[in-house]
């Protein structure tokens, strides 16, 4: 069982697990009414995400940015989505099924990704930089699965204090706000 859902089963009061099982239907509607298509436009600024790529969404969620990018990565392309808590897993799978998207593959882990070396064009992070304890230990992961061209795009509150964490692994090379590209 993951520790996020061992934490919420065995540690929380019912009324915290209340909380966060509203919190996880309120957060994908936020992102479909709101804030998604702001992001989404930014993924167009940067030129971001492309047909036939490779992309790794970590942290994946409810998969508010795994289904925009299966479907622009297309057939040719492939979408590996990555989260630590299995319900959301659950989630991006019956949507990806409804929506008949076949390239989209989860993956359920805290850190590791299973994935062959330098196997992914582009890896984005959105809103969980945060939430992660081995910080560090994640970025080295990014680094060891993402190709030498590749680029991973990390959208946190955290903004430029994720190069911290980055230096030796990543360079910045573009920034908007919170979305950093960084490049190996
Ligand atoms: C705030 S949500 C963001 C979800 C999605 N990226 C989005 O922007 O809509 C943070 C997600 O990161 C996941 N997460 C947190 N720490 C993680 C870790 N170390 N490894 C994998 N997933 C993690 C959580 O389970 C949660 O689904």
């Amino acid at each position: 069982m993951p520790d996020i859902e061992r934490f919420l089963s065995e540690k929380l009061h019912p009324v915290y697990k209340a909380h966060y099982a509203i919190w996880i239907y309120w957060w994908p509607l936020w992102r479909k009414m709101y804030s998604g298509p702001k992001i989404l436009r930014k993924w167009e600024k940067f030129n971001l995400v492309k047909e036939g790529q490779t992309f790794l969404d970590y942290g994946c969620g409810a998969g508010s940015f795994t289904l925009p990018a299966a479907r622009k990565v297309g057939q040719a392309g492939k979408v590996y989505a990555l989260d630590c808590f299995h319900g959301q897993l659950k989630m991006v799978e019956k949507k990806s099924r409804e929506e008949g998207l076949t390239n989209v593959q989860t993956i359920l882990s805290n850190l590791e990704t299973g994935l062959p070396d330098e196997s992914i064009d582009i890896i984005w992070m959105c809103d969980v930089f945060h939430e992660v304890s081995e910080r560090r230990a994640v970025l080295a992961e990014m680094h060891r699965v993402l190709r030498k061209d590749g680029v991973l795009a990390i959208y946190d509150g955290m903004r430029e204090r994720v190069l911290e964490y980055a230096t030796g692994l990543f360079s910045l090379a573009e920034r908007d706000d919170k979305l950093l590209r960084l490049t190996k």
